[in-house]
């Protein structure tokens, strides 16, 4: 990470700890409402906040808000300020030390031991940047997104080199929002090359997938309509019947064709009900999305037609994946692994594609959002507000993926 604090900058500016007492003391002889206000950068210094870790562990046990300064970008520095990140469950994962990819631990932030900002994904726009970055045809407002997982995107700002980030054309932007451009280049990107890249799908062709109201779930349906595919989905049962029925009508009214629950899919008549959806069988289901494992995804398998392929991407149930060796050798079922950070660097001309698509699909009211849960960060908004919404994120049953949204930062 390129921030830095020059040994020039105002003391007050430097040490955070500093300024807030000075503002408190302004704060009891003056207006008691100036503390609240964010501190206006001098010397093109901008203060920064950011969700960050030393050590891996629970997100709830090892983050906290730290407060820094970013010195004035020159060369090729820019500096962002962010719009709208989410919290994914592979950010959880990273934070808990379980994610293949791991995060920078740098003292660049200010601090004595190294720490590391958590999120890997979100929008931010450049609000300064260096004499390089605007030869490089950047300029101030633009947005950009996170080339490659491990930048730290829970953070009111930072400084990023033109090769971290990836511009959002304007036309590319226009009509979309920051929730939208920051949720844009995981999951639905994901679910684009999963439905694209494994199995040889036609219109009217099927394919089932668990997590089906995951981002991801709701992308590949949005995208398999789109491309004439049909699709069987499966939830995880919901003990309040009324909320399930509701979570499963809303799957269909984005272009759901079947959703059934895991017990549903593990239960006796399973069969005959695929039969029944796929034209007694004669329409083969060729592809299954799975980021589930355990019993349900064994259960999904046994669906498949021969040949077909299955694609594991996720492990939210943390059960293993069981396949009896019978739909290797007679059923010729192909297993795969599908990691988008691995296909987005060898194929990032291939992963701007599928953004523009998905994005120019949302411009048309042809993919609509996930349900979010918009958790607002303002300057002022405390560490434990922020890290107890982390926390809820880990409870599954939620009703939208939390995404912290930046205000007057
Ligand atoms: N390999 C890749 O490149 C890649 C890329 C993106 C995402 N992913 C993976 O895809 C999965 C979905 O990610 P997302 O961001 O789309 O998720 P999300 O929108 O945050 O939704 C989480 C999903 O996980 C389900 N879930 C939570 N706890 C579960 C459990 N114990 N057992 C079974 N299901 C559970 C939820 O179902 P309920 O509503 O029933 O709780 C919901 O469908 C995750 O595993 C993620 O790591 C992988």
């Amino acid at each position: 990470m390129a921030s830095k604090i020059l040994p020039s900058a105002p003391s007050l500016i430097r040490n955070p700890r500093l300024r807030t007492q000075c503002l408190r003391q302004v704060s009891r002889r003056t207006a008691p409402a100036f503390v609240q206000q964010r501190y206006i950068s001098a010397y093109g210094y901008e203060q920064a906040k950011a969700l960050t870790f030393s050590q891996y562990g629970e997100p709830p046990e090892v983050l906290s808000l730290h407060t820094h300064s970013i010195s004035p970008p020159h060369g090729s520095l820019m500096t962002i300020r962010f719009l709208a990140s989410p919290i994914n469950p592979a950010d959880i994962n990273q934070i808990q030390g379980v994610y293949p990819s791991k995060p920078t631990f740098t003292t660049s932030l200010g601090t004595a031991n190294p720490i590391a900002v958590a999120g890997n994904e979100g929008v931010a726009e450049i609000i300064s940047l260096g004499e390089q970055v605007k030869k490089e045809g950047f300029k101030k407002g633009d947005w950009v997104f996170m080339k490659a997982p491990g930048f730290g995107t829970w953070r009111t700002h930072a400084s990023a080199t033109v090769d971290q980030v990836v511009k959002l054309d304007e036309q590319m932007r226009e009509g979309i929002t920051a929730i939208q451009a920051g949720t844009v280049s995981i999951n639905p990107c994901t679910a684009y090359q999963m439905l694209k890249g494994f199995a040889e799908l036609k219109e009217g062709d099927w394919f089932i997938q668990n997590g089906a109201n995951s981002g991801v779930g709701r992308a590949a349906i949005q995208l398999g309509k789109k491309w004439g595919y049909k699709s069987i989905n499966v939830i995880r049962s919901r003990d309040d019947k009324a909320a399930e029925e509701k979570l499963k009508q809303s799957l269909k009214d984005i272009g759901a064709d079947v959703v059934i629950t895991d017990a549903e899919l593990q239960s006796q008549g399973i069969k005959d009900m695929s039969k029944e959806w796929t034209n007694g069988g004669r329409e083969p289901i060729r592809l299954a999305l799975n980021c589930v494992n355990g019993k349900a995804a064994t259960a999904m398998a046994k669906l498949l037609a021969s040949s077909a392929h299955f694609v594991t991407y996720g492990a939210m149930s943390k059960q293993p994946l069981t396949i009896p060796a019978s739909m290797l050798i007679f059923k010729d079922v192909h297993f795969h692994g599908f990691w988008v950070s691995k296909w987005a660097e060898k194929n990032p001309e291939d992963k701007k594609a599928a953004v523009a698509e998905v994005l120019e699909m949302t411009r048309k009211g042809e993919f609509k959002d996930m349900p979010v849960d918009e958790i607002k960060w303002e300057w002022e908004t405390k560490g434990e507000e922020l890290i107890s919404k982390v926390k809820d994120t880990l409870e599954g049953y939620r009703e939208g993926k939390g995404v912290f949204v930046f205000g007057k930062t």
